[in-house]
């Protein structure tokens, strides 16, 4: 009740922003961002595109991968007509595909820039089922996988970075609140009873799935950077709730209908882009690792999402379903019997959950 409260009212917390805070605001802090080189993934559009044109403003060089390379030209040319000086790099990148993902990590790596900040915000809702090209339920691939295989991938070159400049790096992973809505099960379970067609697709519970896997991640990866003694944290944020292309699949007059109603709860893009932003870059932020974040500051997952087990499990099986060369295998992820099987020598060319 005090929360939903402090969110109307839009309350300072004690990062001295709240719900009502803009990107623009609370990296006001941040100071000059010319020596950061920043991947933001979904920069075409919403809450990505706000959290591109603030870092751009700041002066940080950045590298906008997407799925259709037009749209990336064009955020370029909106990004360039507000900061001419603008550094934008695009690239080519379906995070739905695992070899899209390694084919723009060897194109980013080509390009021998440094990585200060990796920011994993891209994510789509599906209202129908459908399997990615590796034979992963897509929002599943899209919204974590991808993410995870990216970061992993980009992870030594982000520690060789902080190393070499002194400057902290930072991972975010933009997730949501409604994480929480996938309770009482196991996520690895229950990936494989949906992939396999066991289960009925319920289009929110997949969305929902995707964004505790973003939270389970960070925890993870909070872990892991530890042990690797590398300057980098990784923190996760629910944006808040705002109207964006999320929902393209859903438009229509009973949403435009929900949206009107509640447009006084809503946040504005710019308000959605504020926490992704204030983790990214600011100083207060600095040190504060394997946290979730909301309206600026750091708030509680649900109980699942503060799992370690949970989040240790996720890993092992992603770092299972994403490695380049298996042989045909089955792995054994928790007690229930989680059985993945990977059809080709060549997890790249195709593998299934069974
Ligand atoms: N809007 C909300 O209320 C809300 C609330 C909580 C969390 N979030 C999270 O915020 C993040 C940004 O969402 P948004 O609301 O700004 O939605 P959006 O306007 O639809 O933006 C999503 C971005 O992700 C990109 N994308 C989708 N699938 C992709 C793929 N396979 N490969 C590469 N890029 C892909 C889209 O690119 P295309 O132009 O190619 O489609 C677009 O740039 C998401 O992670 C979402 O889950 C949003």
């Amino acid at each position: 009740m005090l929360t939903s409260l402090r969110y109307l009212a839009g309350t300072a917390g004690p990062s001295g922003f709240g719900s009502r805070a803009t990107a623009e605001e609370a990296t006001a802090g941040a100071g000059d961002l010319r020596h950061v080189t920043a991947i933001i993934t979904g920069a075409t559009s919403g809450i990505g595109a706000e959290t591109a044109r603030v870092l751009a403003k700041r002066g940080a060089r950045l590298v906008l991968p997407a799925r259709s390379l037009k749209a990336a030209e064009e955020a370029r040319a909106r990004l360039r007509a507000e900061c001419p000086d603008a550094d934008v790099v695009v690239l080519p990148l379906d995070l739905s595909s695992l070899a899209s993902v390694r084919r723009f990590v060897a194109s980013f790596l080509d390009l021998g820039l440094p990585l200060n900040l990796l920011v994993n915000n891209a994510g789509k809702y599906a209202d129908r089922f459908a399997l990615s090209e590796d034979g992963v339920e897509m929002t599943f691939a899209t919204n974590y996988l991808g993410h995870f295989l990216l970061t992993r991938l980009l992870l030594e070159k982000m520690a060789e970075t902080a190393r070499a400049s002194g400057f902290e790096g930072r991972i975010v992973n933009v997730s949501s609140t409604i994480h929480s809505w996938f309770a009482g099960d196991d996520a690895v379970g229950y990936l494989d009873r949906v992939t396999r067609r066991k289960i009925p697709y319920d289009p929110t519970r997949a969305y929902a799935l995707s964004k505790l896997a973003n939270v389970l991640h960070t925890r993870a990866l909070a872990e892991r950077l530890r042990e690797m003694n590398a300057n980098v944290t990784a923190n996760c944020v629910h944006p808040g709730i705002v109207r964006t292309r999320l929902i393209r699949d859903r438009d229509g007059l009973v949403t435009n209908t929900v949206f009107f109603l509640a447009s006084k709860l809503l946040k504005t893009i710019p308000q959605a882009a504020a926490t992704t932003c204030y983790v990214a870059v600011h100083p207060a932020v600095a040190g504060v690792s394997g946290k979730y974040f909301a309206d600026c500051n750091e708030a509680s997952p649900s109980r699942l999402g503060a799992s370690s087990e949970e989040a240790a499990k996720l890993w092992s099986f992603s770092e299972n379903i994403t490695a380049e060369k298996i042989q045909k295998m089955s792995v054994h992820v928790s007690a229930g019997g989680f059985r993945l099987q990977v059809q080709s020598s060549n997890a790249d060319r195709g593998m299934a959950l069974a």
